[in-house]
């Protein structure tokens, strides 16, 4: 059973959104400066966290934040405005025209492990469509968010393992593997949970 995402802003039941952009998404901001520039897409991206940290990390970084909850992008462009942020609200297995091959980077943080798993295909090929040839995809992943009553089959966070991101991102031939590591920073209740996994998109 999927969410109804608005439904979830509008009565203030984001469990998910912990005030503050990824620690892993910071981390690798400050070892990698001047690395994420041009257009950053980040799916899912919520009440905007992440694209503010990139904007204000990254002077020469635009990023977009994209979500299809309008609840979502209103609490995002009610923000102060960090740097060259933008934000759309959309469905990422509709990806407007606008945005196939406009975008540098992809950041994923929580929007793969969000939707049906029946629709990873599908995200894979949006997130092909968004990016220019070369271009970089750089994600966290929740390997195993399960603990307590939250068991594979029931809601979301749905976990993955990388032999699953392998044949989903590499066997179509969009992407190649490039890394695949714990994060050097994570909140303490996902430690060992996820990867940072970096991508070209061939
Ligand atoms: C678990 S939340 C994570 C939000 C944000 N990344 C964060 O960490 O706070 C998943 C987000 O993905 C969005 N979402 C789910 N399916 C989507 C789709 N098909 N297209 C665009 N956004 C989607 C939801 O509205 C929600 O904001």
């Amino acid at each position: 059973m999927q969410p109804d995402w608005d439904e979830q802003y509008r009565i203030g039941e984001t469990p998910w959104d912990k005030g503050e952009a990824a620690p892993p998404l910071v981390a690798w901001l400050r070892d990698h400066p001047g690395s994420m520039t041009g257009t950053v897409l980040v799916p899912g991206c919520g009440s905007g966290h992440d694209v503010r940290a990139i904007a204000s990390a990254e002077p020469d970084a635009r990023p977009l934040g994209l979500d299809l909850s309008p609840t979502a992008i209103a609490k995002c462009r009610a923000q102060p405005t960090t740097g060259g942020e933008r934000y759309v609200e959309a469905d990422l297995f509709a990806l407007p025209a606008e945005l196939r091959k406009t975008c540098d980077w992809v950041w994923e943080h929580t929007c793969f492990c969000a939707i049906d798993p029946a629709r990873r295909d599908d995200y894979v090929a949006a997130a092909a469509a968004a990016l220019k040839p070369g271009g970089h995809f750089l994600g966290i992943f929740y390997l195993d968010p399960y603990r307590g009553d939250h068991q594979p089959g029931g809601g979301p966070p749905h976990g993955c393992t990388l032999e699953e991101l392998r044949q989903r991102f590499e066997a179509a031939g969009r992407f190649t593997l490039e890394t695949a590591d714990p994060p050097t920073a994570c909140y303490p209740e996902r430690q060992g949970r996820e990867l940072l996994v970096r991508l070209t998109r061939q």
